[in-house]
């Protein structure tokens, strides 16, 4: 299969053309600024997404069998900063890349986030409960599900995803790098210990995806993660006890959700999914937390640091 990858350079981009280029696949990925190789891309593309012709002719010049879209601007944080960029690469990219693959009759696989929802309940979401975005980030998704499947219906699949682990191309992207990027620099990240997520790893969602574009019949809107609702605190120490780091190594301070006065309206207490109905559908299988941090990576970044501690 001839699939049209963008984000190709981000943390599910960059696994996803591996995996794909593992099952036969041949992938032409996108990148905006990244200048670095990747593995399992075999046609490396430098686009602006937010040039809608220059990505309508990238896509046409293709002519792929599938369309996988993994670029957005995916830190919550960032859209509140430039809300105009991330309407354009959140909402209008989605909605043009369903219209090119209704246009060319490609799969398309397009991924949301389980931000869709509040976050007020413990019990897990359901993909068909009613979304209720409470910030920004958010809220452009739910309107990209909308515009992805009214452009394509029968093309499209959006997975929502949560929290991602993994090791990204620049080694600075997901949560582990972050931690020990923070803990390098001699700093005490704050973590929440009533704020829960059900994480998966991007390698474990690219295998979903692969698995997707091969499945035409997998339409919709659908869920996936990991199998465990952990708090991030516990995710934190978790990840501390996987790089064999002590407590003076690497300190965490344990915060609350009160503590914190934009917690409440910024951000969810806790997002758990039922991811069921694809599981039941899929080879890939679900991954608890321990079999998600075990494979993670020391990142390039800090690679120094953490073989000088080993030296202590
Ligand atoms: N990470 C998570 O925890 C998480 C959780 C749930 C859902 N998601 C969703 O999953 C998807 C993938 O997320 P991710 O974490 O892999 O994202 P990411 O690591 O932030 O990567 C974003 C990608 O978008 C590309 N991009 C951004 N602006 C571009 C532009 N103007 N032109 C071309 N490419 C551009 C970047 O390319 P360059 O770097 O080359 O510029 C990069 O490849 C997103 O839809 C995200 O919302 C992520």
């Amino acid at each position: 299969m001839n699939i049209f990858l963008t984000g190709a350079s981000g943390l599910v981009g960059a696994v996803f053309a591996r995996a794909a280029a593992r099952r036969g696949h041949r992938v032409t990925g996108v990148v905006g600024t990244y200048a670095g190789e990747l593995d399992g891309v075999a046609a490396k593309r430098t686009v602006d997404l937010t040039d809608e012709a220059a990505t309508s002719a990238a896509v046409l010049d293709a002519f792929p069998d599938a369309i996988v879209n993994c670029a957005a601007v995916s830190v919550p944080e960032q859209c509140e900063l430039d809300p105009a960029r991330a309407q354009v690469l959140n909402v209008a990219l989605p909605q043009t890349l369903a219209r090119l693959a209704h246009h060319v009759s490609a799969r398309f696989i397009h991924l949301s986030s389980e931000q869709v929802f509040d976050g007020t309940r413990m019990t897990p979401y359901q993909a068909g409960d009613a979304t209720s975005p409470i910030n920004l980030y958010a809220r452009q998704k739910v309107e990209s599900e909308r515009a992805v499947h009214a452009a394509a219906p029968e093309f499209a699949t959006t997975v929502r995803a949560p929290l991602l682990m993994g090791d990204s191309p620049g080694g600075k992207r997901s949560l582990h790098e972050r931690l020990l990027a923070d803990w390098a620099a001699g700093r005490t990240p704050r973590l929440y210990t009533d704020e829960f997520r059900q994480p998966c790893t991007a390698d474990n969602l690219a295998e979903v995806m692969v698995e997707l574009c091969e499945r035409r019949d997998l339409r919709g809107v659908m869920h996936w993660a990991g199998t465990e609702l952990i708090s991030r605190h516990a995710l934190g120490v978790r990840l501390r006890e996987r790089f064999k780091l002590t407590e003076e190594q690497a300190p965490i301070t344990a915060v609350t959700r009160a503590e914190t006065p934009d917690a409440a309206r910024k951000r969810q207490a806790c997002l758990a999914l039922d991811i069921s109905p694809l599981a039941g559908k899929l080879k890939t299988r679900p991954q608890n937390v321990a079999e998600q941090v075990e494979g993670l990576k020391v990142p390039p970044p800090v690679r120094d640091w953490y073989l000088g501690l080993a030296k202590c």
